[in-house]
């Protein structure tokens, strides 16, 4: 067997470098858990054959330039924005990535995220925690229902149709919309994207990050929103204009906003911040004890399975094997 040298960008879970180096492969991480400095990374990478990132990590042609026998990138995330693949492609190196694994976890916090925020449970928490409840009030903390509403989810793939199945739990409406959405579905109606915005009471965004998907969200969608309606995003920050939504929340446009992404992360634009009617989370949706181990399990497998020239369980660019 040819032992392989792989580096991985962060400290993941224990199983997945462990069934890495079961293999006999030479495996490095860093062991600290913030994020490494580039110059770090560039000199990390020196020489691998394969990287095990994590979606905080650019690898694009500088990292790419430091392995030239680089044959894998196998991210630890369903999302590869991180990844310049056009790069990737050119060089013929394999870019994988997790769907799957994390569909019903991101599902459960994008549902988390919209019960929050209709139901003001931040603001509920703190109340109590502040010892501001000193009696039951007939008008204490009125939020909005979700049972019965109309929930608009963009973007149908397999977190947004996870979505769908809890909404219908609930009772509600469902409208869909996305390029490659199916026409037809037995829990919702496939409608046009302003459609979607006027007609529905929650928003939840389920796009990949990409140039047709930047800033999707902005002035003029929230303006087609209810003044009443809330969007929730776990997709990617920069799919909504996060200055633009700051205004329509000051403006009054939208009701609230539950937020997992940010344009700018770990940056959050200053205003939300003291916003009461925004719940805002770390990029958290996949964070379960069990998914992180799948995500990291799957990313690992994917990884060997391109380096012993198989075919990986999950690839971006098929077309490189
Ligand atoms: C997380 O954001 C992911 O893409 O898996």
């Amino acid at each position: 067997m040819i032992l392989m040298k792989i580096h991985i960008t962060r400290p993941v879970p224990q199983e997945a470098v462990d069934f890495l180096e079961s293999r006999g492969h030479d495996v490095t991480s860093p062991q600290e858990h913030g994020l490494p400095s580039r110059s770090s990374l560039l000199s990390a990478v020196r020489d691998v054959d394969a990287i095990l990132s994590i979606l905080t990590e650019r690898i694009d042609a500088e990292v790419m330039d430091c392995s030239p026998n680089l044959k894998v990138i196998s991210n630890m995330a369903v999302g590869y924005d991180n990844i310049d693949v056009v790069e990737a492609n050119l060089r013929g190196i394999a870019v994988c990535n997790t769907p799957g694994v994390l569909t019903e976890t991101s599902a459960d916090f994008a549902w988390a995220l919209l019960m929050a925020t209709a139901r003001r449970l931040v603001e509920c928490h703190k109340f109590v925690e502040q010892g501001k409840f000193e009696w039951w009030g007939p008008q204490l903390m009125l939020g909005a229902d979700v049972h019965s509403k109309t929930l608009g989810i963009i973007g149908f793939g397999k977190i947004g149709r996870a979505m769908a199945r809890r909404a219908q739990g609930f009772g509600m409406q469902i409208l869909y919309s996305g390029e490659t959405a199916p026409e037809r579905s037995e829990m919702g109606r496939k409608v046009d994207f302003d459609y979607l915005l006027k007609r529905s009471d929650f928003v939840s965004l389920h796009v990949p990050y990409r140039e047709s998907t930047h800033h999707l969200i902005g002035k003029r969608e929230f303006k087609l929103m209810r003044p009443n309606s809330y969007l929730v995003n776990t997709s990617r920050g920069a799919v909504v204009n996060e200055a633009e939504l700051v205004e329509a929340l000051q403006a009054q446009d939208i009701a609230g906003a539950g937020l997992d992404v940010f344009e700018e992360e770990p940056r959050v634009h200053p205003a939300l911040l003291s916003m009461p009617n925004v719940v805002l989370a770390p990029h958290a949706a996949s964070a379960s004890v069990e998914t992180r181990e799948r995500m990291a399990m799957m990313a690992a497998q994917n990884l060997l399975a391109c380096l012993n020239g198989e075919r990986p369980h999950s690839i971006v660019n098929p077309e490189v094997l």
